[in-house]
C-alpha cells in the first residue's frame, strides 16, 4: 500500500516584502546578512516597512520559536499587517474584488479607491486591502501623506500589475502570526526603549538626506528630522550598552557618519562600515545611480573581523578588506 504524504503547501511558499516601499531593503540584504548574529533572545524591528529583513530572518529559519516584535509609525501600514494576520481570507477577498475592478476601468477605479481609502478611518479588512491595491497600482509604489494626512500618490502606469497573489498573503500571514509575534504602531523611541541583553535589533530608519534637493520619502505626517536622527543615535547606543546586539543602515550624510563613528558610540562597540548600493527612490531613472551607503554594527563577529584585520579606522572604506571578508 502507498503510504500517503500530506504536502502543506504554504510550508514550501517562501516569505518575502509583499509591499513596494521606498527605502525596502531587499537589495542590500547581501551586505546585510554578515551581521545578523548567529543567536538572539528576541528579534527587534523598530523601522518595520515592507520588512525585507524580517522576512529574511523568517525565510533563512533563524526566527523559528524566537519572540518578535515588529512596529512602525504608519498606523496604514501597521493596521494592514494586522487585518492581514487576523483576517487572512477577507483582506484576500476584498483584494481579489478591487483587482477584478481595476482590470477593468484602471486609473479611474484607483482615484475611487484612493478616496475611499482616506475617507475610512476605521481599520480592519477592507481598509487594509485598499492599502495593498493602492500600494501595487500607484506611481512608484510610494506612500505619501499631505499636509492634512491624506494619502496623496497619483496612479501608476502598470500595464499589468500584480495586485493579489493569495498565496504569498497568506504565507506572510502565517508569519506575522507566528508564536510569540508582535505588530506595534510605536514610535521607535518606544521600541527601542524595551531591547536589552542579546536581541537582536535592526533599524532602518528614513535616510538622513545627502543633499537639500534630495528626494525624500514623506512616510508619517511628522516626518523624520535631524533631531529625530540624534535621538535614535542616542537610543541605539543606549541598547548597545545594555548588551543587544544592533544593526543599522543609513545614508552616508556626514553628521550620520559623525555620530556612529564617534567616541560615545565607539565606546558601546559600534563599527561603522560603507558599502556600495542602489538608490531607487529617485523618480527620475537617470538619478538612481550608484551611491555610498552606512551598515552599523556592534556584531561581536563583526567587530572580531575588523579587529583581525588590524584595520585603524573604524570606518571601513568601499572595496577595503575585512578579515571576515565581508
Ligand atoms: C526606510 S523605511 C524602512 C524600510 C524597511 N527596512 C523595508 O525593508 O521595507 C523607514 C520606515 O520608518 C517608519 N518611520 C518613520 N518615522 C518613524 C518613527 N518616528 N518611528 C518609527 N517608525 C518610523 C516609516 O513609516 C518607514 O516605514
Amino acid at each position: 500500500m502507498l503510504g500517503v504524504v500530506t504536502f502543506d503547501i504554504h510550508d514550501v511558499t517562501p516569505v518575502r516584502p509583499f509591499l513596494k516601499w521606498a527605502g525596502g531593503k531587499r537589495q542590500l540584504l547581501p551586505a546585510l546578512r554578515p551581521c545578523y548574529p548567529a543567536a538572539f533572545n528576541r528579534y527587534i524591528e523598530p523601522f518595520l516597512g515592507s520588512g525585507a529583513v524580517f522576512f529574511d530572518i523568517v525565510e533563512s529559519g533563524r526566527l523559528r520559536g524566537r519572540p518578535a516584535v515588529l512596529a512602525d509609525l504608519n498606523v496604514d501600514l501597521i493596521g494592514c499587517y494586522r487585518a492581514l494576520r487576523d483576517e487572512t481570507d477577507a483582506v484576500i477577498e476584498a483584494l481579489e474584488a478591487l483587482d477584478g475592478e481595476h482590470r477593468k476601468r484602471g486609473a479611474e477605479c484607483y482615484y475611487e479607491v484612493r478616496e475611499r481609502f482616506n475617507a475610512r478611518k476605521a481599520g480592519g479588512a477592507s481598509k487594509a486591502a485598499m492599502f495593498v491595491y493602492l500600494n501595487r497600482t500607484g506611481f512608484n509604489g510610494l506612500f505619501r501623506l499631505n499636509r492634512s494626512g491624506a494619502f496623496n500618490v497619483p496612479a501608476g502606469r502598470y500595464s499589468n500589475p500584480r495586485i493579489c497573489d493569495a498565496e504569498h498573503l497568506r504565507a506572510v500571514a502565517r508569519a506575522f502570526g507566528a508564536p510569540g509575534v508582535s505588530i506595534e504602531c510605536a514610535p521607535f523611541e518606544a521600541t527601542l526603549s524595551g531591547a536589552g541583553a542579546r536581541d537582536f535589533v535592526y533599524c532602518d530608519p528614513p535616510y538622513a538626506p545627502l543633499s537639500r534637493t534630495a528626494s525624500f520619502a514623506q512616510y508619517t505626517a511628522a516626518g523624520f528630522t535631524a533631531r529625530h536622527q540624534r535621538e535614535l543615535q542616542q537610543a541605539v547606543v543606549a541598547a548597545a550598552r545594555r548588551g543587544a546586539v544592533v544593526l543599522l543602515s543609513n545614508s552616508s550624510a556626514p553628521e550620520i557618519e559623525e555620530a556612529y563613528a564617534g567616541e560615545e558610540a565607539r565606546r558601546a562597540g559600534l563599527i561603522v562600515r560603507r558599502v556600495p548600493a542602489r538608490r531607487a527612490i529617485n523618480s527620475l531613472a537617470s538619478r538612481r545611480g550608484p551611491v555610498v551607503e552606512l551598515i552599523v554594527s556592534n556584531a561581536a563577529h563583526v567587530r572580531g573581523g575588523l579587529r583581525m584585520a588590524k584595520s585603524p579606522l573604524r570606518i571601513a572604506r568601499p572595496g577595503a578588506r575585512t578579515a571576515s571578508g565581508d
